[in-house]
């Protein structure tokens, strides 16, 4: 039995298969999923068993982990476990409810925003629950020429402070405190990979206008990529089952959680975040290349 990498959409995510249920792998099989990882930008793992310290480990492999914050939704004795959930013990949420109703990446609204997330399926819902992913190299490349020419070099605004209340209607405003700790960002629209050197579409539900343009010009320009980007062409849905775990690239593609009645079932999910870095600007188009040349683009 030995490492298969089979890909789930014609442009990106594919599911790794053949190794321990653990992913406790040797470091050439590591070197492989970090190749595929890449390539395709998400990677499926189907019937894990692994414990919070194994899903911590195997994570930890690609790169410095990021503490999410506040630590209440996190696993108790594992800061590195993000709890997304909407299971409560006694009245107290264990975690992040309704977390990623809605198109973006993680981090997309901080300075450092996160360069990946890897989610394990715990407890599912019987109906609902699925989550959606985009493939923003797919977006940019598929953006009319002139839109191209617009945004490459260009950077947009993302605020927490106004969209809070839009994106967590359920979640308390945001205090003073929270707002001075997480002020306006200024992102690049075109994002450069820091591995694959690849240009990616970076405008999620965070945005808001775009430097350098009048407000609503730019507010519609925000509109009308964050539409194009999720386009069902680009999209890959994933249908959960218990033991699966997805990790995907934040710096290239976009996620939504999609709804189920919470009211009713149970989703109980944990998180590893790999820590990111500023997003570079991509001055020009490196649109990806075909499959058969991406084994050197990731070395
Ligand atoms: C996340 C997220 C979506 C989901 O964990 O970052 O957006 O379907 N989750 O749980
Ligand atoms: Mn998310």
């Amino acid at each position: 039995m030995g490492l298969e990498v089979l890909p789930l959409h014609e442009s990106f995510v594919a599911e790794v298969t053949g190794i321990a249920p653990t992913l406790d792998v040797n470091d050439a099989i590591f070197k492989e999923i970090e190749r595929a990882f890449y390539t395709h930008s998400i990677l499926v793992f189907r019937d894990l068993n692994m414990s919070p310290e194994q899903h911590i480990a195997f994570t930890r492999r690609f790169g410095p982990l990021h503490i999410m914050e506040p630590l209440q939704f996190n696993l108790p004795g594992y800061p590195e476990v993000m709890v997304v959930s909407n299971v409560e013990d006694g009245s107290r949420p264990k975690g992040l409810k309704r977390a990623g109703w809605g198109w973006h990446s993680d981090g997309e609204d901080k300075i450092i925003p996160n360069a990946a997330s890897f989610l394990y399926a715990i407890e599912l819902p019987p109906e609902g629950g699925d989550t959606l992913y985009a493939d923003m190299y797919a977006a940019f490349a598929a953006l009319p020429p002139d839109i191209q020419a617009k945004i490459l070099g260009r950077r947009a605004r993302a605020s927490r402070i106004e969209l809070h209340n839009v994106h967590y209607p359920h979640l308390p405003a945001l205090t003073e405190q929270q707002k001075r700790e997480r002020p306006d960002v200024h992102h690049p629209m075109t994002r450069k990979h820091p591995r694959t050197g690849w240009t990616s579409l970076y405008v999620g539900r965070w945005c808001i206008d775009v430097d350098g343009l009048p407000k609503a010009e730019g507010e519609e320009l925000v509109r009308y990529l964050q539409d194009f980007a999720v386009q069902p062409r680009f999209v890959y849905r994933h249908r959960w089952r218990v033991g699966d775990a997805v990790l995907w690239d934040n710096r290239c593609t976009q996620h939504c959680a999609t709804p189920f009645d919470d009211t009713k079932y149970r989703r109980h999910m944990l998180r590893t975040t790999l820590e990111g870095e500023a997003p570079m600007q991509a001055e020009r188009a490196v649109v990806r290349p075909a499959p058969h040349q991406w084994v050197a683009a990731a070395d």
